[in-house]
């Protein structure tokens, strides 16, 4: 005789939230990549791994730990620790943009940034103006939270900004080499978006991971520092939010980030992290703050930018002798990517992708900085993860996998 446990058939299990079927055949050929032999990946965002300091970073997270136990080992304040909350008021703070630790939540690196935005402010069906085409990671931060988008060309010329951002939640942009594109937003539009946000309401939220990736010239000022200058003379209140993270400045393994906004939105935030991860390890904030306070970040910038700006120039002259008869781009001034248009939009770059594999290397279709899945004719390329031989044999592999796609299409 069979006991109750034999006879039993296993149920299916309960499926997945529905969001999670919202997925396309894209994300199968990236997690397809790294099963390739020889594939030279551009696709991703990665920062070269020679620039991470080991060895200052082992030195200090030996004294940290010894130095101090407590913090380290146990939970933190949930809003970060004062000292590292203080640091990062005191390096945005100026005569016009007063900061204090109160204006400061820390994050578990940028990423947490835009999904405790998310949880603080969207409601399904909520409205986000988002620049366009649109950081993936945001897309995937704010997808379980079911918004609606609005498309901002923020480069347009016709652009006007309060017509764009009114009766959306908030605005997002990313204004320093934006992911993909790679371009600026100039200071003449920063300054229609702060006004924009003070006379609409809409929070703004301004993601910065690049501003330090800057190759051959000046930024113009923060979104946040134009948004306080409209402001009468007090601790910030605005209705902007700024994301940083320690990610492209020292390494993204720290997984630190900070929020800096009005007190309101940083309570609004902080109960939000509570219910994710409790708090931000106090280990990596703790060599965060050392590293800020011993000079290292400044010390590392250097070597970053040189080793960035050559490949990033090998790239372009690769593109320019190969990829020209069928791309357009701008060579840009900062940031980890160059994003080329097809001169012929019915060069399809989901296609294109697929072609681009079997050749061996890896890029960023359009079509996944689109919420909708719907923009196809663009890719985005990555210069400073593969050394400048690599890069070259990856676009000679591009144009051969382009010029398959042309024909099929004659
Ligand atoms: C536009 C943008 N925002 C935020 C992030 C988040 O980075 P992290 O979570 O490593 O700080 C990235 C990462 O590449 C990014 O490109």
């Amino acid at each position: 005789m069979l006991d109750k446990k034999q006879c039993m058939t296993s149920a299916a299990p309960a499926p997945f939230a529905n969001w999670m079927l919202d997925t396309n055949d894209v994300t199968r050929v990236f997690l397809a990549a790294s099963q390739i032999p020889d594939l030279i990946n551009i696709a991703g965002g990665l920062p070269d791994p020679s620039t991470f300091p080991v060895q200052k970073i082992s030195e200090i997270s030996a004294r940290v730990i010894r130095d101090h136990p407590n913090e380290t080992m146990g939970y933190c304040a949930i809003e970060g620790l004062p000292a590292l909350r203080g640091a990062i008021a005191a390096r945005y703070s100026t005569t016009t943009l007063k900061l204090t630790a109160e204006n400061i939540l820390i994050t578990t690196s940028g990423m947490q940034g835009l999904e405790l935005i998310g949880k603080a402010l969207i409601d399904p069906g909520d409205l986000i103006a988002g620049q366009f085409p649109t950081y993936l990671g945001a897309l995937d931060a704010w997808r379980p939270r079911q918004p609606r988008y609005r498309n901002m060309d923020v480069h347009a010329l016709d652009f006007d900004a309060t017509h764009e951002i009114q009766g959306a939640k908030f605005a997002y942009t990313v204004p320093n080499f934006s992911n993909p594109t790679g371009q600026l937003v100039g200071a003449q539009r920063r300054q229609e978006l702060a006004l924009a946000a003070a006379e609409t309401g809409t929070w703004l939220v301004e993601d910065d991971p690049y501003g330090t990736l800057n190759y051959d010239g000046s930024l113009p000022s923060s979104v946040l520092a134009l948004s306080a200058a409209q402001l009468p003379s007090r601790a910030y209140d605005g209705t902007c939010v700024y994301l940083g993270t320690m990610s492209k400045q020292i390494a993204p393994g720290l997984r630190v980030g900070w929020a800096i906004a009005s007190k309101e939105m940083i309570k609004a935030l902080t109960l939000a992290k509570q219910g994710s991860d409790m708090c931000t390890s106090g280990i990596t904030q703790l060599i965060t703050l050392e590293a800020m306070n011993s000079g290292l970040i400044e010390d590392l910038q250097p070597n970053i930018v040189d080793l960035y700006r050559k490949r990033r120039d090998s790239l372009c002259a690769a593109m320019t002798e190969h990829l020209s008869d069928w791309f357009d781009w701008d060579t840009p001034e900062g940031g980890m990517f160059v994003w080329a248009k097809a001169r012929d939009k019915r060069l399809d770059t989901d296609r294109l992708l697929t072609l681009a594999m079997e050749e061996k290397v890896c890029i960023s279709p359009s079509s996944v900085f689109d919420a909708l899945g719907q923009h196809r004719s663009a890719i985005r390329m990555n210069f400073t993860f593969n050394s400048e031989e690599k890069l070259t044999v990856a676009v000679q592999r591009l144009a051969r996998a382009t010029k398959r796609l042309i024909e099929e299409t004659e």
